[in-house]
């Protein structure tokens, strides 16, 4: 059997990304930043307006976009949100509107979902020459699945108006994914559709493009002890998701398999604490102003 990118099986992705999400600090944490850092940094988007204009690109199901449009709305009461979202995945797109319909409170935010990827909804936008501009952008966790991410964010970013924030969230540059990527990837079955980039990267590009913002470090972890338990049904799908590779336990060649799951207890990955293994899953926030 050859190793074949976790990707190419959806149902298989989405259940080891749901265990990662059990397993992991991953939404606590973006959680902790929307709360205590986030609704600063916007303190400037809603105020004397009587709209806010919103664009989740990514959107995926939802989760995260909902507590930043609840936690906006408290902020600025009786302001309306205008929420859109730009998603790609038919599935996602109907989790987001299940779970918009099962929360109460949303009264005075708008849904709009446009099933198409960032490059299409580019395309249409200047194609239709409408331009909508927007007083806060992000793309949370998403910019692995695009091919040209500096068009891209130049493109998204003259979609600000004035005084407008764009968020990125991705793995920070100091993670264990970095680190897992950069001595591995090669070795990995990585299709077109996902790239191996990071927050150190996306810095790069705003560095060398001139754009001003301000990057904040989320710590995160993910206990992936079961990982080391031979056969364990969760650590296997757990290992599948870290090197997106379907089945990795069972196709990957022996010796590359031997050598990630050892170095994954190395310190350079995770942290030990008591007999449980941690993986340093630290993501990065940048936010570029307009
Ligand atoms: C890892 S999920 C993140 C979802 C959500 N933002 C979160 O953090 O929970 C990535 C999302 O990006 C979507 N996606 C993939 N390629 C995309 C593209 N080219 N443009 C826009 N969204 C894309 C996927 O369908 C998926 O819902």
């Amino acid at each position: 059997m050859t190793m074949r990118s976790l990707l190419s099986d959806h149902s298989h992705y989405v259940e080891s990304f749901h265990l990662f999400l059990e397993n992991s600090t991953e939404h606590h944490c973006m959680l902790e930043f929307i709360e205590k850092k986030l609704l600063g940094i916007l303190s400037s988007i809603g105020n004397g307006k009587s709209a806010i204009n919103v664009l989740s690109v990514g959107g995926g199901a939802g989760e995260i976009d909902l507590q930043i449009l609840t936690k906006l709305q408290a902020k600025y009461p009786g302001v309306v949100i205008h929420n859109d979202v730009v998603e790609p995945s038919a599935e996602q797109i109907i989790a987001y509107k299940e779970r918009v319909a099962n929360t109460s409170n949303l009264e005075n935010i708008t849904f709009t979902w446009h099933k198409e990827t960032s490059l299409e909804y580019e395309s249409r936008m200047k194609a239709s020459k409408e331009m909508r501009k927007w007083n806060f952008i992000h793309m949370i966790q998403m910019l692995y699945y695009v091919q040209d991410i500096p068009a891209t964010i130049r493109f998204f970013h003259s979609l600000l108006e004035p005084g407008a924030k764009l968020l990125i969230i991705l793995v920070s540059g100091t993670s264990g994914w970095a680190r897992l990527w950069k001595k591995f990837g090669p070795r990995l079955p990585l299709n077109d559709l996902c790239m191996y980039v990071t927050s150190a990267h996306i810095e790069e590009i705003l560095d060398g493009a001139g754009q001003r913002y301000q990057s904040y470090e989320l710590p995160s972890d993910m206990d992936i002890t079961d990982c080391f338990i031979d056969g364990n049904k969760n650590g296997e799908l757990l290992l599948d998701f870290l090197t997106e590779t379907c089945n990795f336990s069972k196709t990957a060649p022996l010796d590359l398999k031997n050598e990630i799951v050892e170095d994954l207890k190395k310190l350079e990955y995770s942290e030990k604490r008591g007999d449980k293994y941690f993986f340093n899953n630290n993501l990065s926030a940048i936010v570029i102003e307009s």
